[in-house]
């Protein structure tokens, strides 16, 4: 039997379940890292999946979209970027006068892995009238080559505002670009990768979890494949989620996306359960990236202020393009 309430995900992990840290030791970290903050002029950027205590010492937590417009907007003169790889990139591009700097390099996604860029220039040099979005999760060299990027929480916007003469390929993720078809009615060429998390999840898992808890709404990621999305009743990006559990008259509600999340659900709507969708495999379900930063780590790369993201400055100009492109679009009405 799964229980929300008894998965808290944080903390060491231990017999699949996350431990929080001890009280005493996040005290004395967070105070540290408050003062590195202060010694450096440093805003905290942290995604929805990082564990609880990045979260809690963070200045903002979000989406991928909220975390760009917020590493855009920033006065910092550190941007301390608390998720993987692809998304300080992105920070860099658009603030590249800052120093941004991450707990660990190599916190990749398997998403930016399955688009090397020599593979994409291939496929567009096969058709000069596509029209290239990206979905976030990509290298800058990949984004250097797009028209426009997108997020989860744009990107039906983003397809719907594309020239209607052009040939729509859509990169790197397949079961997004298949939801953003499904909405727009716009046919796309789909670059064949995946997020090897949210494929996890199955038709036949989230229908058990269904019958288990019939009043509770299911709220999937759209990275999740069509046989979940089916089942679902919201699809949606991460920071959207909070809105819909906040605005939800459920008591109960299950939740098909990466374990993080249900700690900042839980801080959103203290009064309600969340039920981490299960895996045939496991109860609750982790990206390896997202979680090799540790507030060790984010106190260590504040301290030192490394690992930092360098980009050559060329590549910077080529791959701000797109991405201003898609915020200009995301901030119409
Ligand atoms: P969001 O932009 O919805 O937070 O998604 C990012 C991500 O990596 C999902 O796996
Ligand atoms: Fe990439 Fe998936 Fe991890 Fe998101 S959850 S960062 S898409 S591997």
């Amino acid at each position: 039997m799964i229980s929300g309430t008894d998965i808290e995900p944080g903390g060491p992990l231990v017999a699949g379940v996350r431990r929080p840290m001890p009280r005493d030791r996040f005290d004395a970290l967070s105070r540290e890292i408050l003062e590195l903050k202060e010694q450096h002029n440093a805003v905290i950027l942290a995604h929805n999946y990082q564990v609880p205590e990045i979260q809690d010492v963070a200045d903002y937590v979000g989406d991928s979209l909220g975390l760009s417009q917020q590493a855009e907007q920033t006065n910092a003169d550190v941007i301390v970027f608390a998720g993987v790889h692809f998304m300080a990139e992105t920070a860099k591009i658009l603030s590249p006068e800052k120093k941004v700097v991450l707990p660990d390099l190599n916190a990749g996604c398997s998403l930016e892995e399955g688009c090397p860029a020599d593979k994409l220039k291939e496929l567009q040099e096969t058709n000069p009238n596509f029209w290239t979005i990206a979905y976030i999760n990509c290298s800058a060299a990949v984004k250097g080559l797009c028209d426009v990027i997108c997020t989860s929480g744009n990107a039906h916007k983003i397809v719907s505002a594309a020239p209607p003469d052009r040939d729509l390929l859509f990169v790197p993720d397949e079961n997004l670009g298949t939801w953003v078809m499904e909405q727009t009615g716009r046919p796309m060429t789909l670059w064949n990768s995946n997020c090897y998390v949210h494929v996890e999840w199955t038709h036949a898992a989230i229908s058990r979890i269904r019958g288990e808890y019939p009043d509770a709404p299911v709220v999937a990621h759209p990275e999740c494949t069509k046989a979940v999305r089916m089942l679902a009743d919201e699809v949606c990006s991460t920071e959207k989620m909070v809105h819909f559990c906040q605005a939800s008259s459920s008591e109960a509600i299950i939740i098909a996306t990466e374990a993080g999340m249900l700690h900042r659900l839980k801080k959103e709507c203290p009064d309600k359960r969340f039920i981490p969708a299960p895996t045939e495999k496991c109860a609750c379900n982790e990206c390896h990236f997202m979680k090799m930063n540790t507030l060790e780590k984010l106190r260590d790369c504040m301290k030192h202020l490394t690992p930092e993201v360098e980009l050559d400055p060329k590549l910077i100009e080529r791959a701000r393009l797109p991405i201003q492109r898609m915020l200009e679009i995301s901030a119409r009405p």
